[in-house]
């Protein structure tokens, strides 16, 4: 049984391993882990609970060489067994401070879903860079709905770089900015 504090400590670990990989090993990724890294999506939180968003898996290699033309022909991107766009349903709704829900609400997911996936020992890039109408028509993504983002995993042997950060002194301060 975990006791709270062993959850927190866990999941620092697996923040800190995560990094963004650029090149992917010829290994496939089993149903079940793919369908835990979906579990970790859909139990994102999002704001009013709409969970304005779709996860649409593509596996099939003839279509992420597809995608992979549309993220402008990067090699790492066919490597990767799993590609899931993380897309909206709903890009109208204005939190109560006046911003766009959904690409926080997006954010919360594909962050759950990476962070899954590190955990069962897969490497996750997150990908913006492509052709949005692209993914739109490859996917039959709705008219009017996002592709926010694209989660690029699968097994990888790259070593992390370690994480150039901003030191704590400059990102937080305390009761005033
Ligand atoms: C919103 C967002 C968009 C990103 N887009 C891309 C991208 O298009 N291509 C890419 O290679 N990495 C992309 N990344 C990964 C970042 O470049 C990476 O997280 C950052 O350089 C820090 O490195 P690390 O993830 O290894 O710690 C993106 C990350 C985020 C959060």
């Amino acid at each position: 049984m975990y006791t709270s504090y062993k959850v927190m400590k866990d999941i620092l670990a697996v923040i800190r391993s995560r990094f963004s990989p650029h090149s992917f090993l010829d290994r496939e990724v089993a149903d079940d882990v793919v369908d835990r890294i979906l579990e970790a999506g859909r139990l994102a939180p999002s704001a009013k609970n709409r969970q304005p968003w779709r996860f649409v898996v593509v596996r099939d290699l003839a279509k992420r060489q597809l995608i992979s033309q549309a993220a402008y022909n990067e090699p790492w991107i066919v490597q990767a067994p799993v590609h899931v766009a993380v897309c909206s349903t709903n890009i109208d709704y204005k939190m109560p401070n006046g911003q766009t829900a959904y690409p926080i609400d997006l954010s919360f997911a594909a962050a759950f879903m990476a962070l899954q996936a590190v955990d069962e020992g897969l490497a996750c890039c997150i990908n913006t860079t492509f052709d949005e109408n692209e993914i739109r028509d490859l996917l039959t993504v709705p008219y009017g709905m996002r592709v926010v983002l694209l989660l690029i995993l699968g097994h990888s042997d790259e070593k992390p770089t370690g994480h150039e950060r901003l030191a704590k002194s400059r990102i937080v301060s305390f009761e005033h900015w």
